[in-house]
């Protein structure tokens, strides 16, 4: 089945997004585990492979819909210490969730209702996952101080 062309490169801009966050986890994840952080490196392994588990399935739908996927990471920020890696992570998870909301939006506009379907599932992940996570995180480190923080992640 051929998909429309601005779905296709909508959802390769997502693509995009989506190698990015997996990217940016994968250093994130490794350096979290050089500095002994062993919990936040559990956890950020963890978010990795969900954002593997999203761009595999963009890659999917753009085959299925006849494109062709480019991969290409968006930009990646890498954080300086714990908490701008946390906020550096939380706005990327923003800034995938605005993008899967314009999406969702044009899927609508071009009667794609399965690719919606794709969206809305990663948009779920994104919101009560993990942008949730990283709020509580750098919400912890407000209440409890960052030595405490760091202390619990050892
Ligand atoms: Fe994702
Ligand atoms: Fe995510």
């Amino acid at each position: 089945m051929q998909g429309k062309k601005s779905v296709l490169d909508c959802l390769n801009k997502l693509l995009a997004g989506e190698l990015a966050a997996r990217d940016q986890y994968f250093i994130h994840a490794r350096m979290y585990a050089e500095w002994g952080y062993t919990k936040l490196h559990d956890r950020i392994a963890h978010e990795m492979e969900d954002e593997t588990g999203h761009a595999s399935r963009f890659i999917e739908r753009i085959l299925m819909l006849g494109g062709t996927p480019k991969m290409v990471p968006a930009k990646i920020t890498v954080g300086k210490d714990v908490a701008d890696m946390l906020q550096k992570d939380l706005d990327v998870e923003l800034e995938v969730r605005d993008n899967l909301k314009a999406a969702i939006a044009l899927c609508e506009k071009e009667q794609d209702y399965v690719t919606r379907q794709y969206l809305v599932a990663q948009l779920q992940d994104t919101e009560e996952d993990h942008a949730h996570w990283l709020e509580q995180q750098l919400r912890l480190i407000d209440a409890m101080g960052l030595q405490n923080y760091l202390q619990s992640q050892a």
